[in-house]
């Protein structure tokens, strides 16, 4: 959504929050704005735009002072415009905010707030947050961190907010509700920010907010409470996150590179999980569930874009190999179903980020009923994760590019792993049988490895069909997921329509669509239903459709039918969309690309998508 910074300490603010709102922008990217404070006065800076605009912007203006807040936005109140932009500021302009989430509420507060004189500059609920702060202070002449205690008792909605004083430059306030905040501890110096990103470079020891959580911060003292007023004694956690993770490290884009680190993310998210020569699966996060595990009868996966996809191929290895039934539920639907959980069900909750908004509250509907919620998310600290009772973290290293890429395929294998950990514990795989996928299973990352090295190849069809209006990605069993997610890669990243289908279902509809111009994906790779594949890539060429499938190497027949063919090499069926799915990957990156398009900043899209 929004990524927030806010600095207080002995070094200068500027260089670390810009700095810090560029290494952001991947959770917004339409406008940025600083408010910074020095010696002999306070400066406000806001712009439309990426953050490079804001230091055009600002050449040559003074932008001295050890404590400012910076915000780069991805707009959900009013326009991306300079005056929509964040900080924003009480109708005194003392008091300057910054904030990630929604004010629900901002409209009757707004109206309160008109009737009392106060003047609006922005059309954003942030600035309605801001003035009733000031308007609480004003009228019960209380210090600040009271008044954002009691003006958070009247908001309602999802915010992490850092607000500066600038008649009191030597503390800054923070809180949290539903949206994530992280501060950082140096040396007689914080750093407050959306996520660990822009902070890593300063400090290793960090807290992470919780819910419901207001802290002051000065340059070496930092003090928190909940809106309860109840004191809180902060945990206190290492980071184990380096640097170069967070560059890139070579690559054009964070897109490209996170691609091709999915054989280490895969290796990374196995680690200490598989023992094939044992054939054992062993899930740390999971392991007080395990004899619980075994008298689940029914799993509820809740996820939303990629995640959801990921849900789907878990679906189809959970029922085959543990033999639960399971649904896939978009959270944003679930939520607002009449959903029947039941005490004994499972709910599994999948998110990169942790953060995403919808997922959060699908968790809050089936923790209300009892349910035992399990997460798989990437992001260590994320609010998924310390709100689920047990999880498995997929270990893919931060992923910067707006298009998820190794999230998907870690959250695929850790899926993988809870189905084969669900079957060991009720004993339907044999350790034996277990060794051999196992084995099979430890050979993803090399057999990934030869994929990435058609990269190339790759490349040549994505120039031919890089001017197509509009593609079909088709697929059968764990491959209808596959060309879900290949589908949303490209539409995503190059603005060309695109959908995802099962193979079988074209003739009951989307067929109507394929002419010479329209490019026919297919995930035609050996397996179950391979003759049946066929029989779709047929009645595509009947009709002229442009074809380019996925196939196993050393295939004969799908080869002579298709118009560019990309080999992967063999696995179990079950492993499939783990390999499958990487060219994918690339051929939307290239086509993208190829079309000028920013594959790691999308137009209109966040990272994290912490509001509903
Ligand atoms: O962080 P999450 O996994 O919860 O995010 C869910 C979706 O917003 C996300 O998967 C989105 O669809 C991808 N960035 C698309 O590539």
């Amino acid at each position: 959504m929004c990524g927030i910074i806010g600095y207080i300490g002995h070094r200068d603010a500027w260089p670390i929050v810009t700095r810090g709102l560029k290494k952001m922008e991947y959770r917004g990217y339409d406008s940025a704005g600083i408010a910074i404070v020095n010696d002999v006065g306070f400066n406000l800076y806001k712009k439309a735009g990426k953050v490079s605009s804001l230091e055009q912007f600002t050449d040559g203006k003074d932008k001295s002072g050890k404590i400012a807040i910076g915000h780069t936005r991805w707009a959900t109140h009013g326009e991306p415009s300079d005056c929509n932009s964040h900080p924003h500021s009480s109708n005194d302009k003392r008091l300057h905010i910054i904030h990630n989430g929604i004010i629900e509420n901002y409209a009757v507060l707004k109206e309160t707030l008109l009737t009392r004189g106060h003047q609006f500059d922005s059309d954003t609920d942030t600035e309605v947050l801001i003035h009733l702060i000031e308007e609480i202070q004003n009228m019960e002449q209380t210090d600040l961190l009271e008044a954002v205690r009691l003006a958070l008792n009247e908001v309602i909605g999802a915010y992490a907010i850092v607000i500066l004083d600038r008649g009191n430059p030597d503390q800054l306030i923070a809180a949290r509700k539903g949206s994530p905040l992280v501060i950082g501890i140096g040396a007689d110096e914080h750093f407050i920010a959306s996520d660990v990103t822009p902070i890593v470079e300063y400090v290793k020891n960090v807290i992470y907010l919780n819910d419901n959580e207001i802290a002051l911060i000065k340059t070496n003292q930092l003090s928190i409470k909940q809106r309860n007023n109840v004191v809180q004694t902060p945990l206190v956690h290492e980071l184990e996150l380096k640097l170069e993770e967070l560059e890139k490290g070579g690559f054009d884009d964070f897109m490209l590179k996170e691609i091709f680190e999915q054989p280490r993310s895969l290796i990374d998210c196995m680690r200490g999980r598989i023992y094939p020569k044992e054939g054992k699966v062993e899930l740390g996060g999971i392991k007080h569930y395990a004899d619980k595990l075994t008298q689940i009868d029914r799993i509820i996966i809740v996820a939303c874009g990629t995640s959801w996809h990921a849900g789907l191929v878990g679906e189809y290895l959970i029922e085959k190999f543990a033999q639960v039934s399971v649904e896939v539920e978009y959270a944003s639907e679930f939520r607002y179903r009449h959903p029947i959980i039941r005490k004994d069900d499972l709910l599994i909750a999948i998110s990169q980020s942790g953060e995403t908004a919808d997922t959060i509250a699908a968790i809050e509907i089936a923790k209300n009923k009892g349910a035992t919620i399990f997460g798989i998310c990437n992001v260590v600290g994320a609010s998924i994760p310390r709100s689920t009772d047990a999880g498995v973290y997929t270990h893919a290293g931060p992923e910067i590019g707006v298009a998820s890429t190794k999230a998907f395929t870690t959250q695929v294998a850790i899926l993988t792993l809870i189905a084969f950990y669900i079957a060991q514990q009720k004993g339907i795989l044999a350790p034996a049988e277990l060794t051999v996928l196992l084995n099979e299973l430890n050979s993803i990352p090399s057999k990934i490895q030869r994929v990435l090295a058609e990269n190339e190849h790759i490349k040549d069809i994505a120039f031919e069909i890089k001017d197509a209006k509009s593609c079909l990605y088709l697929g059968r069993g764990s491959g209808f997921p596959v060309a879900l997610e290949g589908a949303l890669k490209l539409k995503e990243i190059s603005y060309i329509h695109a959908e995802g289908y099962p193979a079988a279902e074209m003739k009951h509809g989307p067929i109507a669509l394929i002419d010479e111009e329209m490019p026919v994906i297919f995930i035609a790779t050996k397996n179950s239903s391979y003759e049946k594949v066929i029989s779709n890539i047929r009645e595509v060429k009947a009709r002229k459709g442009k074809i380019i499938a996925i196939v196993t190497e050393g295939d004969i027949h799908v080869k002579e039918i298709a118009d560019y063919y990309i080999e992967i090499p063999d696995t179990d069926e079950a492993f499939m969309p783990l390999i499958a799915t990487v060219p994918l990957q690339l051929l939307a990156y290239h086509m993208a690309t190829i079309r000028g398009c920013n594959v790691d900043q999308p137009r209109n899209l966040a990272k994290s998508v912490t509001v509903e």
